[in-house]
């Protein structure tokens, strides 16, 4: 399962939905494996920025290289990114394996490496026993892990996911988190991980891009964030106490 861990480095990058500037001079270096988190509030660019790196969207302006590669002007197949909607968008006439192994047909990959990987993934999040059900007989947090297991079978570079527990209730949300965090540490995959929730941000991420109005006010981990906010926003987001004047 395990692939080489890549870097991405975005470059001064702007993307507008027709007149309106949605993110601004955007600049960032998330390491070979690191787990990345876009933090900012509703409407601050988070899912924009995470789309764009996927191919989603209006072409943005400046750009996104993965590993050694600029990807800005390939469309979305060609990144070998692998993306995690908030909705999920399983194949609901389709079973829990067919819904895991369908993007490997597509790829033409031989059948019976098919099975072992779809095997592999199933059992790695422990979807196994329920291989034959359908989305509909699955739980939201059983769901989440089927859109998982579909999306790293397919080997990405680099795993996305927008805010993939938001639609949980809190105790299993929290018992998420740390399995994609386990797994993300497992597969060394470099992920970038969108919340618009500080305490998710703070427990699972090595790093955070806290965002607002489409412009990066800080990097950091959550420490730094916290310890040493670059402004108030910043402060206040993350509900530091102290404020300096
Ligand atoms: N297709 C679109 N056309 C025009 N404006 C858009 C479009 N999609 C998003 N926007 C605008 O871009 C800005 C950023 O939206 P985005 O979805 O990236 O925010 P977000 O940080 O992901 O918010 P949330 O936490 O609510 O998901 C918002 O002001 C939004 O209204
Ligand atoms: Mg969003």
């Amino acid at each position: 399962m395990m692939t080489e861990s890549v870097k991405i480095n975005i470059k001064n990058l702007g993307l507008s939905f027709g007149k309106t500037e949605v993110l601004r001079g955007v600049n960032l270096n998330i390491e070979p494996g690191e787990l990345f988190s876009f933090l900012g509030p509703s409407g601050s660019g988070k899912s924009t920025l995470l789309r764009a790196i996927a191919g989603f969207g209006p072409r943005p302006q400046g750009n996104i290289i993965i590993g050694e590669e600029d990807i800005v002007q390939k469309p979305p197949w060609e990144r070998n990114v692998g993306m995690v909607f908030q909705s999920y968008a399983l194949w609901p006439h389709m079973s829990v394996r067919k819904n895991v192994s369908f993007g490997l047909e597509e790829r033409h990959v031989p059948k019976n490496e098919i099975n072992e990987r779809v095997e592999e993934v199933l059992e790695m999040v422990d979807l196994l026993q329920l291989a034959d059900r359908r989305p509909s007989q699955l739980s939201g947090g059983q769901q989440q892990r089927v859109a998982l297991a579909r999306t790293i079978v397919v080997k990405p570079r680099v795993l996305l996911l927008d805010e993939p527990l938001s639609n949980l209730d809190a105790n299993l949300r929290i018992e998420m988190r740390r399995e994609i965090l386990e797994l993300q540490r497992k597969l060394r995959l470099t992920t970038i991980f969108v919340t618009h929730d500080q305490e998710e941000a703070n427990t699972i991420s090595d790093r955070i891009a806290v965002l607002n109005h489409g412009i990066i006010q800080q990097v950091g981990s959550p420490l730094e964030l916290y310890d040493k906010p670059t402004n108030r926003f910043v402060a206040n987001f993350l509900g530091t106490v102290n404020l300096i004047a």
